[in-house]
């Protein structure tokens, strides 16, 4: 059964095929789309949202931003991200004035904050609809009133309780999923802008998320990631507490699934639980994305960790005490305000100990709204760049050595793709992520293969078969 708004929303939908066969008519080809994604996993699954949507009311899919309909679901977590929207939306503007029936929406993460809307209300006329990342479950209903009033609708709610299930979404992969678990975050570590951008956290009941996986396994998906910006905090708000642990347990079970992935476990709360429910539920991938952010417990403090380094080494050392070959990832953020050389240091030591399988660095940003942002004593640009560059030297170098040291194993590989470089080639991927091209064809994909890993070229392999 679906619920009201789920309802409500899907006769809006049937309103705005009208709309757009009228337009169809009048120009005599069907209307294109294009949505482009910035930031996460979890923008990825909006978008793929917003997809089903577009799709069901009638709009088919163009190639790039020459579509009839441009939508950019945004990230704010850097400023970068923050500063490529903007780069863009001149070119849009253009792209516009050729195409008069073009329409541009805005939404995601960037658009919950204020001043945002404020300079696109201000400076992006052009812009036909901007909406947020609480109310994206209503993108057929705004869209209705654009067509409608034909003039700009900007819709953003500041908080939501709300969780509505059963709208169309369309997967960009036919053997992989997203599937989120909880949306929001109530850690405010304190140069982090999600909180204020995503609300707080609502978990999933299980047996939609259960049912959701069973569907999308019919479908023929054979990997789920579990999305959550902290999934060791998943189940406890609701009326029926459940833990992580055992919602992935329970996912476990779902036959004819063959791989879980997870994004992301916080560090403040890994349970022995989680551990030993990673180490006996077979599905679940043996890789954990454990964020460090910093190596010192004085800045962990300070960003709102509520770990320290200690803590952290003694996860990791739980973590291989119970699955030894466990693949682990990480992010660091290099230049917190009053990071000095010895907190840096802090964050090098944990590096060599804990000896990542890859690491993401990212140059600390700072975010309007944040506590960080009004922290007095912010690390001069050279000082940061020095430090990052010697960091990124460090991760790469250890990545490099973990990759050589699966060169000639056999281990398993995922068929996910065909090879786009080589002919005759699949594209898989490990347990651990790490990418292998291996000899194959397309009746391959979705299944699981032994494969010998006979060169590593850096980030990926080159194999065979093993019992070929
Ligand atoms: N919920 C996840 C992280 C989501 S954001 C967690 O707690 O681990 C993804 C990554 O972006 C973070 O892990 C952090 O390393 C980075 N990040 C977030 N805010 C940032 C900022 N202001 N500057 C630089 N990097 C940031
Ligand atoms: Fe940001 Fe911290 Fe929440 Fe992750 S846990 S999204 S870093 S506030
Ligand atoms: Fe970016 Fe929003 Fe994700 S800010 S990282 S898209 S939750």
């Amino acid at each position: 059964m679906r619920d009201l708004e789920a309802n409500l929303q899907y006769e809006y939908m049937d309103k705005v095929r009208g709309y757009v066969k009228q337009q169809e008519e009048q120009i005599g080809r069907p209307l294109t789309f294009y949505v482009k994604t910035f930031g996460c996993q979890m923008n990825a699954r909006d978008s793929e949202k917003l997809v089903g949507i577009l799709e069901n009311i009638g709009y088919v899919e163009g190639e790039d931003e020459h579509a009839d309909f441009v939508v950019y679901n945004t990230c704010t977590v850097r400023e970068n991200a923050n500063n490529k929207v903007y780069g863009r939306l001149g070119y849009l503007q253009n792209y516009k004035k050729k195409n008069p029936i073009m329409k541009i929406a805005l939404c995601g993460c960037m658009m919950q904050e204020p001043e945002v809307v404020e300079n696109i209300r201000k400076h992006y006329k052009f812009v036909d609809i901007v909406f947020g990342t609480h109310n994206i479950f209503k993108f057929a209903e705004i869209l209705c009133n654009n067509f409608e009033s034909g003039s700009q609708v900007i819709d953003i709610w500041k908080d939501t309780d709300q969780i509505v299930e059963d709208l169309p979404i369309k997967r960009k992969f036919s053997f992989k999923s997203g599937v989120n678990i909880m949306f929001g975050c109530n850690n405010f570590c304190s140069y982090c802008i999600v909180p204020y951008v995503r609300g707080r956290e609502r978990s999933r009941e299980p047996k939609d998320i259960i049912r959701e996986i069973e569907g999308l396994v019919a479908d023929g998906v054979c990997e789920i990631m579990l999305l959550g910006q902290n999934v060791n905090s998943y189940g406890k708000n609701l009326d029926e507490p459940i833990s992580f642990a055992q919602l992935l347990r329970e996912v476990n079970k779902i036959e004819g699934l063959k791989r879980i992935r997870f994004m992301t476990s916080h560090p403040k709360d890994l349970s022995d639980e989680l551990i030993l429910a990673m180490k006996e539920c077979d599905k679940v991938c043996k890789h954990l994305h454990l964020p460090l952010q910093s190596g010192s417990s004085r800045i962990l403090k300070i960003m709102n960790r509520s770990y320290d380094k200690e803590k952290y080494l003694d996860e990791v050392k739980r973590l291989r005490e119970q699955i030894p070959d466990i693949a682990l990832t990480t992010d660091i953020i290099v230049g917190f305000p009053g990071e000095t050389e010895e907190d840096f240091l802090e964050t090098m030591d944990v590096v060599k100990k804990v000896r990542y399988d890859s690491a993401f660095t990212f140059i600390y940003s700072k975010r309007t709204g944040t506590r960080a942002a009004s922290m007095s004593d912010q690390v001069p640009e050279d000082v940061i760049k020095d430090r990052f560059d010697r960091l990124l030297k460090e991760v790469q170098t250890i990545s490099a050595e973990k990759a050589e040291q699966y060169e000639g194993k056999v281990m398993p590989v995922l068929a996910e793709e065909m090879d786009d470089q080589k002919d005759g080639y699949v594209t898989g991927r490990l347990d651990n992520n790490s990418i292998v091209h291996f000899p194959g064809d397309s009746s391959m994909i979705g299944n699981i293969y032994n494969v010998r890993l006979d060169e590593c070229k850096g980030f990926y392999y080159m194999g065979e078969l093993a019992d070929a």
